[in-house]
């Protein structure tokens, strides 16, 4: 989980160049991609010296893949966007560099207002930790005060659910019980962009009921969602625009329904 202040902006490389004016942003949007292009190399981890070795031999070039190529668009205040495409598609990446997990390799990021994203789970937590001690790890990484965290404590540990396993180690809950706690913190610290990746598909069907009403409560405060999830009729009932990744492109962004019904029409990807 993350939560950052102000305008982050990231720019690396051969970045075209800024955009004309960054007041745009603050009266007109709360995040801008502009031209983002990501990319990793194949087996980034394995045999480096060898493989080192074999592209100077070779005089190959580096075996390099866009995770997300030339992305860009415009999302305003109080808007909710799904993030739809097949595995592999680019969707994480995407959020990645949303939040400044990830630095584009090329183009441009903007963001206006605080953060709190739920990537990965367990992120932000301690294994050892209880989960009473965990909600307050995790809302002072959030940017919440002490005395802020101890107010809000009771109605984190009442919206999560756990009752007594509240007070038992992290190590020992299931992904669906970290789910739990991790979204009732992240509602609780009140940011202006709440990020979902996938998530809340761990939780069982009263509790993605209640994150779903937590998620349209703070739309109708004016907060912006960007939500990734396999779950479309979710997604439609949920989300205001919508942006179709396919192989790392930015395929369709626009309304939710129309991109995607297209989504649905169009046949599969043939290979990851
Ligand atoms: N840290 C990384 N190192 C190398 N490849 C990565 C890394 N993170 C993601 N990828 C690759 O980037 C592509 C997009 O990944 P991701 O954004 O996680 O897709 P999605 O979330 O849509 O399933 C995939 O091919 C994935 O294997
Ligand atoms: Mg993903």
């Amino acid at each position: 989980m993350e939560r950052s202040t102000a305008i982050q902006s990231a720019e690396r490389g051969a970045a075209p160049p800024s955009i004309e004016a960054p007041c745009a942003v603050e009266t007109q949007c709360v995040l801008r991609f502009q031209n983002v292009s990501k990319t990793y190399r194949h087996n980034a981890s394995r045999m480096v010296l060898r493989r080192g070795l074999m592209t100077w031999l070779k005089r190959s070039r580096i075996d390099t893949f866009y995770a997300l190529r030339n992305v860009s668009f415009d999302l305003g205040p109080n808007s909710s966007l799904a993030v739809v495409g097949a595995n592999g598609a680019g969707k994480s990446t995407l959020l990645r560099c949303a939040t400044g997990i990830s630095v584009p390799d090329q183009g441009r990021v903007e963001i206006r207002g605080t953060i709190a994203a739920l990537m990965e789970l367990g992120a932000g937590f301690h294994p050892d930790l209880t989960g009473a001690e965990n909600v307050l790890l995790n809302a002072s990484l959030l940017g919440l005060t002490r005395k802020e965290t101890l107010r809000q404590f009771d109605r984190i540990v009442e919206f999560s659910g756990l009752g007594s396993f509240i007070d038992e180690p992290l190590r020992t809950y299931s992904s669906g019980m970290v789910l739990r706690l991790a979204f009732s913190v992240a509602v609780r610290v009140d940011p202006d962009i709440l990020v979902i990746d996938e998530v809340l598909a761990v939780g069982d069907i009263d509790f993605q009921e209640k994150c779903i009403a937590e998620i349209m409560r703070l739309k109708q405060s004016g907060k912006t969602l960007i939500y990734v999830a396999h779950n479309l009729p979710m997604l439609r009932q949920v989300c205001d625009q919508a942006l179709w990744l396919e192989r790392g492109e930015l395929r369709m962004f626009g309304p939710c329904d129309q991109v995607l019904d297209a989504y649905e029409a169009a046949p599969p990807p043939p290979t990851l």
